[in-house]
């Protein structure tokens, strides 16, 4: 029997936990800020920062929205970021990407408070994480890990192949994995565009972690009976449906789970804990900044 890893559950259990930290921090008159800013039309980071939004105002967070036009100088973008820093009742701040092309990505990945960095890819932050002493886990990759400890699924001496190398998905999950603690404690090998006999490599592996960002191109083939199988991919495909298109993950679902023993559908496995994990940092935010203590799940 292949078990279904349902990310939606999951993630709504986070939330409902969040909601007792947010009256927490209430009872002591503080409400969690997170500020999202927009600086781009692409549609796909419109509805993500929307939704951000809505998960906000679910759970009791103060949500903050800044959208600026896509022709303004980039100092508009740095000002706004220095504003939010000093805004007290903003705890975190989020800086959808991609950003238009005037703009420096890294000085302002660099000038977001690192104590607001919510995203959790402040240099310093970074840094913090690959040491074994994090602050803010990156949303995707701590998303993951919730899912594998709630689901039982063992790290520990595990075999794990990460299709992805990417700093918000691959490098951060495969340091996190690595770490000599609880959820940590893999043996971790990161694949990516130049590795050679990718199949040979998954095959392998105890947990497949797919985030390479290609439709359904991790087939059975490529998976040992009875893996663990994480898909973070969403990927748009022509699809007979209203919209013209239907979002689909990395693996082909079908093949893959006839011999994986869990496996996460798309959507509705990685995708809202990502959601959900950002919603854990804006609380955490709030609560080191505010020194309330909060229990987090
Ligand atoms: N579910 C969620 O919440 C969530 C969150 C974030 C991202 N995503 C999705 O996850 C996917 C990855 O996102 P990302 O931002 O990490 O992507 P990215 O920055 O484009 O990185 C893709 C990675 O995949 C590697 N790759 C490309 N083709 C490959 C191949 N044939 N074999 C092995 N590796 C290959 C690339 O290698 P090189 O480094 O050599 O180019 C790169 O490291 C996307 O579909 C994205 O939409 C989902």
């Amino acid at each position: 029997m292949t078990t279904r890893i349902d990310g939606n559950a999951v993630a709504a259990d986070i939330r409902e936990a969040l909601t007792d930290s947010i009256e927490t921090l209430g009872s002591e008159g503080v409400t969690p800020g997170l500020a999202t800013v927009l600086m781009s039309d692409d549609p796909a980071s419109e509805t993500y920062v929307s939704m951000k939004q809505r998960d906000c105002a679910e759970v009791g967070i103060d949500g903050i929205h800044v959208e600026i036009d896509t022709d303004a100088p980039a100092e508009e973008l740095y000002d706004t970021i220095e504003d939010l820093n000093a805004d007290s009742d903003v705890h975190g701040i989020l800086v959808q990407m991609p950003l238009v092309e005037q703009v420096d990505t890294r000085r302002v990945l660099r000038s977001v408070d690192p104590l607001k960095d919510v995203d959790g890819f402040h240099p310093e932050n970074v840094g913090r994480l690959v040491a074994g002493n994090d602050r803010y886990r990156p949303c995707t990759p701590h998303g993951v890990q919730k899912l594998l400890e709630t689901y039982d699924i063992e790290t520990e001496g595990a075999d794990v192949v990460i299709v992805g190398r990417s700093n918000i998905v691959g490098k951060p999950l495969a340091n996190l994995l690595i770490q000599k603690a609880d959820d940590g404690n893999a043996t971790v090998t990161v694949c990516h565009s130049r590795t050679e006999d990718l199949a040979e490599k998954t095959r392998n592996a105890d947990i497949v972690v797919a985030a390479a960002g290609l439709a359904e191109f991790i087939d059975g083939g490529m998976i040992s009976e009875g893996a663990t199988v994480i898909d973070v991919g969403i990927n748009r495909v022509e699809a007979d449906t209203e919209k013209g298109y239907e979002l689909v993950g990395d693996v082909e679902y079908g093949g893959v789970a006839e011999k994986a023993g869990a496996i996460t559908p798309v959507p509705g496995g990685v995708g809202p804990m990502t959601r959900a994990m950002l919603l854990y940092n804006t609380v955490k935010a709030a609560s080191l900044q505010t020194g309330i203590d909060v229990t987090l799940p």
